[in-house]
């Protein structure tokens, strides 16, 4: 077969085993953050694009070169939303939820679509588990939220990830920051590519995250924001320091982590893993305190984090620790002749409506040919309805595991599976 079109390159088509893994994951997702009381909300896959412009920021990647826009009939431009945090900030003060008691917790499973190059964990299209804490200024906030990460990660039997936390300061100590950084940067100017040339006048900071290797070596020796934190934002971090010491979550500081969105400020973390090669962050976030007041709210403490869930996937399969997931199905249900196939369709009917998961041909196959499907979809029982068990209203239910047969009523079938 030759087919002519083909899915847009860096997607993924999720079917069968696959897709029963997508269902255990976001499973363990839903678990886990019942454990914390945290509200699911579900947003847009597009939005105004000016939303992202405004919260990701106008000298990032993202809003720079990866987001996917278009403009509608009515000419307005939108954006397949690239991440989760603005859209959930948007929902927030849109319907007024800061009158939920505070802080105001909420998780969401979303498509994420970037225009980036394609390798192995980073897609075009692809979904985050994030979690957004509004409402809270505590390095307690931070920790906590930190810790529903962690606990997806040991709940799914994740080894060997590291979390990385590090603070870029607020707007009391951005400036004093920003000025060294551009001291050094100034003298490497000529060297850096054109973006960030254009970086240094808009937010200096975004420099430091450049993929281009020859600015990465530049930035190596670049001043960092933990050297210049005032004693506020210091003390924070060092809070958050014991608060996950007492919870027992284990981290180390890394200096060079400035996350590459603008909204940041304060705490930034990442969870990264040697299973994942170049692209090795599992989960990133931080403290977004300017976030909400920025789109009109009121000033609100806010944290949060995104986690690829492709890259959990991944990881999960690297280490082993994939489930073996397959479908269940009770039992088959043959059906020979016209009158035993139709009263086979009918069995299987009720038994479904009674919670039984039931399966009976659908293309008029043999008998043989029915029971080698029924031995495929791995039925735990098969039945065969034909004109004698029609007269005697006896059916011969066989244990597909077994052999064994048991002779059951046709009228007390549903008791025999319940
Ligand atoms: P982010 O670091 O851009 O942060 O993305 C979070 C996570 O999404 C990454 O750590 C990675 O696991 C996954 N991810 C990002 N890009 C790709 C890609 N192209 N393909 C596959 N996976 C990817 C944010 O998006 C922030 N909104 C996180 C946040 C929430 N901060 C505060 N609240």
């Amino acid at each position: 077969m030759a087919i002519t079109i083909t899915k847009p390159k860096g997607t993924q088509d999720i079917f069968g085993p696959q897709a029963a893994l997508w269902q255990y994951v976001e499973g363990k997702i839903r678990n886990v953050a019942a454990l914390f009381a945290i509200e699911e909300i579900r947003t847009p896959i597009f939005e105004n694009v000016e939303l992202f412009v405004r919260s990701v920021g106008e000298a990032t990647d993202i809003v720079q070169k990866e987001m996917y826009t278009f403009t509608d009939a009515g000419g307005r431009t939108y954006a397949l939303t690239p991440e989760g945090t603005a859209p959930t900030v948007r929902a927030y003060l849109e319907n007024s939820l800061h009158n939920l008691p505070m802080p105001a917790k909420f998780y969401y499973v979303c498509h994420n679509f970037r225009a980036e190059r394609q390798q192995k964990g980073r897609y075009r299209q692809f979904r985050q588990f994030g979690v957004e804490y509004f409402g809270s200024y505590s390095a307690a906030a931070d920790a906590e939220l930190i810790s529903v990460a962690h606990l997806l990660l040991t709940q799914l039997d994740i080894e060997n990830f590291v979390l990385r936390i590090n603070s870029i300061g607020d707007k009391t100590c951005r400036e004093a920051y920003n000025e060294a950084l551009l001291t050094f940067l100034d003298g490497h100017k000529d060297n850096l590519c054109g973006l960030c040339q254009e970086r240094m006048g808009k937010n200096p900071m975004r420099v430091l995250d450049c993929k281009n290797p020859a600015c990465g070596a530049i930035v190596s020796g670049a001043p960092v924001p933990l050297d210049h934190l005032s004693a506020e934002a210091a003390a924070h971090f060092e809070e958050l320091q014991r608060c996950l010491t007492l919870l027992g979550i284990p981290f180390v500081v890394d200096k060079t982590i400035v996350r590459g969105l603008d909204y940041y400020t304060r705490t930034v973390f990442e969870f990264t893993s040697a299973d994942l090669g170049a692209q090795s962050a599992i989960c990133g976030g931080g403290r977004y305190d300017n976030l909400i007041e920025s789109h009109g709210g009121q000033p609100t403490g806010a944290v949060g984090f995104g986690m690829g869930i492709e890259r959990l996937l991944i990881i999960l399969e690297e280490q082993g620790k994939l489930p073996q997931i397959s479908q269940e199905v009770t039992v088959f249900l043959g059906g020979m002749g016209e009158a035993g196939a139709k009263k086979a369709r009918l069995l299987a009917h009720q038994l479904r409506q009674s919670g039984i998961s039931a399966i009976c041909d659908l293309t008029d196959r043999s008998i043989k040919a029915q029971m080698k499907y029924a031995d495929k979809l791995g039925a735990k029982y098969s039945l065969v309805i034909g004109e004698s068990e029609l007269e005697t209203g006896v059916l011969a239910v066989k244990c597909m595991e077994n052999g064994q047969v048991v002779q059951v009523q046709i009228d007390k079938i549903m008791e025999h599976f319940a």
